[in-house]
C-alpha cells in the first residue's frame, strides 16, 4: 500500500467547514432532525445518519460540536437513516448541546465499541440516570427478538425517569425505584431489583448507570449464579484504543474498544466499583 496516497490524517471538508479524519474514524457531519426534552435534564437528539447496518445495542458514538470536546454519548434507538442520544446536561459541551435547535449540525465518529451479547431469552434491564439510554436501544431488540424483558429503573425522584413509556411500548414490564419515594418503590434500584430476583428468574441482567450502582447490581446478580453485563461510562479522549484515558485496572483493558459493555465476574477482578482514571489520567476513588 502506498502510504504516501493514504495518509493517516487527512483535512477534508469545504466552505469553511473543515474535517479532520483518521483512517476510517473520519466525523460524519450529522442534521439534528428532532429534539424531545425527556426530562427537566436530558434531551434526546435524532441524528441523520445513513447507514446500512444498525448500530447494536451498547454501542456509542463520539460526538463533536465544533469549539466544544469530544465527548461519547450511547445510542439510545436507531433506524435506518436516523441514530438518537440521549444527552444529560452535565457540564460545558452538553449544556451547548442543549442549546441546539433542530436542523443544527453535530458531528460524529463510529459507532465504536462492543455490545451487549442478547442470546439468553429472559432478561432483567436495570438502570440509573442516563443508563437508561443504552439500555432502551436494548429492551427495544430484545422484544424484537421476541425475548422476556423486564425494565427496572432508578432514579432520585420521579421527574428523573428515562423511556418508562418507551420501555412498555416494548413489552416491557416496568419496576421503578426512587430514593425519596415519589414513585415506587421508596429507597435504592439495588434493593428493588433483590426483592424482583427473589421472586422471578431471569436468564440474564444488563445494566448501566452510575458505578457503585451498577457494582452492587453485579455483585448481587453473579453471587446468584446469574450473568451480569454492565456498560461502563468511563473518561475518553480518542474513542479508538490510543490515549488510555478510559483504562480498566489493573487489566490494562480499555471501555473504548475492549468494552463499554463487561461480563459482571470478569469486572469483579477489577477496580470497577472503587478506582478510575480522571481527565488527567491519574488514579481516583469512585
Ligand atoms: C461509553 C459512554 C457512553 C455515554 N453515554 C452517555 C449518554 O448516553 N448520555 C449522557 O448524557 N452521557 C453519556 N456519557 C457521559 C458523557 O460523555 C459526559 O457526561 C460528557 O462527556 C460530559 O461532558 P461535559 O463537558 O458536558 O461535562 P464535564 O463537566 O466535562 O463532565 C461532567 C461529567 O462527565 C464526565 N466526562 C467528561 N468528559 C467525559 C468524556 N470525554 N468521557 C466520559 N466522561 C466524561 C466527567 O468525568 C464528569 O463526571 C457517556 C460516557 C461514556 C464513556
Ligand atoms: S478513550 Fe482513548 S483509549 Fe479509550
Amino acid at each position: 500500500m502506498n502510504l504516501r496516497k493514504k495518509p493517516l490524517l487527512q483535512k477534508s471538508g469545504g466552505a469553511g467547514k473543515e474535517i479532520f479524519f483518521y483512517g476510517d474514524f473520519k466525523f460524519r457531519p450529522a442534521k439534528i432532525k428532532k429534539i424531545v426534552a425527556e426530562n427537566p435534564k436530558v434531551k434526546s437528539f435524532y441524528l441523520k445518519h445513513a447507514s446500512t447496518k444498525l448500530p447494536h445495542p451498547g454501542q456509542f458514538v463520539m460526538v463533536w460540536l465544533p469549539g466544544s470536546e469530544e465527548v461519547p454519548m450511547s445510542i439510545s434507538d436507531a433506524g435506518a437513516d436516523f441514530i438518537r442520544i440521549s444527552v444529560a446536561k452535565e457540564g460545558p459541551t452538553t449544556a451547548k448541546f442543549h442549546k441546539l435547535k433542530r436542523d443544527d449540525m453535530l458531528f460524529v465518529r463510529g459507532p465504536f465499541g462492543n455490545s451487549f451479547s442478547l442470546e439468553d431469552s429472559s432478561y432483567l434491564l436495570v438502570c440509573g440516570g442516563c443508563g437508561a439510554a443504552p439500555l432502551i436501544y436494548a429492551a427495544k431488540t430484545i422484544s424484537r427478538k421476541g425475548k422476556r424483558c423486564t425494565y427496572l429503573a432508578g432514579a432520585k425522584n420521579q421527574s428523573e425517569f428515562l423511556f418508562l413509556d418507551e420501555a412498555r411500548r416494548t413489552g416491557a414490564k416496568v419496576h421503578v425505584a426512587t430514593e425519596d419515594g415519589s414513585a415506587g418503590h421508596r429507597g435504592l434500584v439495588t434493593d428493588r431489583m433483590e426483592k424482583l430476583l427473589e421472586k422471578k428468574h431471569f436468564d440474564s441482567i444488563l445494566t448501566c448507570g452510575p458505578e457503585q450502582m451498577m457494582y452492587g447490581v453485579v455483585k448481587d446478580g453473579t453471587s446468584r449464579g446469574i450473568r451480569v453485563q454492565a456498560s461502563l461510562e468511563r473518561y475518553m479522549k480518542c474513542g479508538f484504543g490510543i490515549c488510555g484515558s478510559c483504562v480498566l485496572d489493573p487489566t490494562g483493558l480499555r471501555v473504548c474498544v475492549d468494552g463499554p459493555v463487561f461480563d459482571g465476574a470478569l469486572l469483579l477482578k477489577t477496580k470497577f466499583g472503587k478506582q478510575k482514571r480522571d481527565a488527567c489520567g491519574s488514579r481516583v476513588g469512585i
